[in-house]
C-alpha cells in the first residue's frame, strides 16, 4: 500500500534495542518522514501532568485531547501549542508517568488518529509498538528489533548517563525487565498481520543496524 510519497514502514521492538536512532537514520537516508509516536504519548502525558489531570479523570482528558495542538516536525521538535516541548517531555518525571497515559483508550484512539493523518500518504518511519496491529496494518515493511539484555542495559545506561541520571547497570537492567514484563501483558492490537521482519541490534554498531533496515526498505521498492 506505498502510498504517492513512498513505503509506509513500520518499526517496533523492545526497550533498548535502538529505535529511536534506527528508525531516525532510515528516514534520513531515504528522506521518509520519521513519525516518533512515543513522543506524542509523552507530549500528552505533560500536557496533562502540567493541567493535574490524571490518567483516570477520563472527561477532563477527554476535553484536554480535544483541544491539544501537538505539532511533531519531521526532524523531531516537538511543540505543544506552539511552545517547543522537546527535552521536557524525555525528562523523568514524564518519562515515569508517560505509560499510564498511553494505557488510556481515549488517548489511543486520539493519537492513533492523528498518526494515520500524518503517515497515510506514505514516505515515513513509524516507530512505536502499535504500528504494525494498529496505526498501520497495511504497511510495506514491518520490522521488530530485538537484541540481548547485556546490550539493551547498555544502551540504556549510556543514555542515563548522558542526561546525567545517576543510575546503575544494574538498577537499568531490573528496570528493563519490569518493563518487558509489563509491556508483555499489554495488548495493542495483537499480532501484526503479513512478514514481520525480525532484526537483532546487538553487537551492531547504529549504521550497521540503519544500513541493514535501509536494505530491507529497498526489497520492498524504496
Ligand atoms: O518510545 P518512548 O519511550 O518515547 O514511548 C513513550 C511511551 O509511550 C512508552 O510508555 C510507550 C508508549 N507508546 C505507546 O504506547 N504506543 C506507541 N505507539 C508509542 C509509544
Amino acid at each position: 500500500m506505498a502510498g504517492p510519497k513512498g513505503l509506509i514502514i513500520a518499526i517496533d521492538g523492545v526497550i533498548g534495542a535502538g529505535k529511536s536512532t534506527a528508525a531516525a537514520g532510515v528516514a534520513e537516508a531515504l528522506s521518509y518522514r520519521h513519525l516518533d509516536t512515543g513522543s506524542m504519548y509523552r507530549a500528552v502525558a505533560l500536557a496533562a501532568t502540567r493541567a493535574a489531570i490524571a490518567p483516570t479523570d477520563t472527561e477532563p482528558l477527554r476535553q484536554l485531547l480535544r483541544q491539544l495542538e501537538i505539532e511533531v516536525e519531521p526532524g523531531g521538535r516537538v511543540a505543544l501549542g506552539g511552545e517547543d516541548v522537546s527535552s521536557e517531555i524525555r525528562d523523568i518525571e514524564t518519562s515515569r508517568v508517560v505509560g499510564s497515559y498511553a494505557d488510556v483508550s481515549e488517548v489511543r484512539e486520539a493519537l492513533v488518529r492523528r498518526q494515520r493523518r500524518l503517515g497515510l500518504e506514505g514516505g515515513v518511519v513509524a516507530e512505536g509498538r502499535d504500528m504494525a496491529t494498529v496505526v498501520f496494518p497495511a504497511a510495506d515493511l514491518k520490522i521488530r528489533m530485538v537484541a540481548n539484555l547485556a546490550q539493551r542495559a547498555r544502551r540504556r545506561l549510556e543514555e542515563f548517563l548522558a542526561k546525567g541520571v545517576d543510575i546503575t547497570l544494574d538498577q537499568v537492567r531490573r528496570d528493563i525487565r519490569v518493563r518487558d514484563l509489563a509491556d508483555e501483558v499489554r495488548d495493542y492490537g495483537g499480532s501484526a498481520a503479513g512478514v514481520v521482519e525480525e532484526v537483532d541490534t546487538s553487537g551492531l554498531s547504529p549504521q550497521q543496524v540503519i544500513d541493514r533496515l535501509v536494505d530491507l526498505a529497498r526489497q520492498c521498492g524504496a
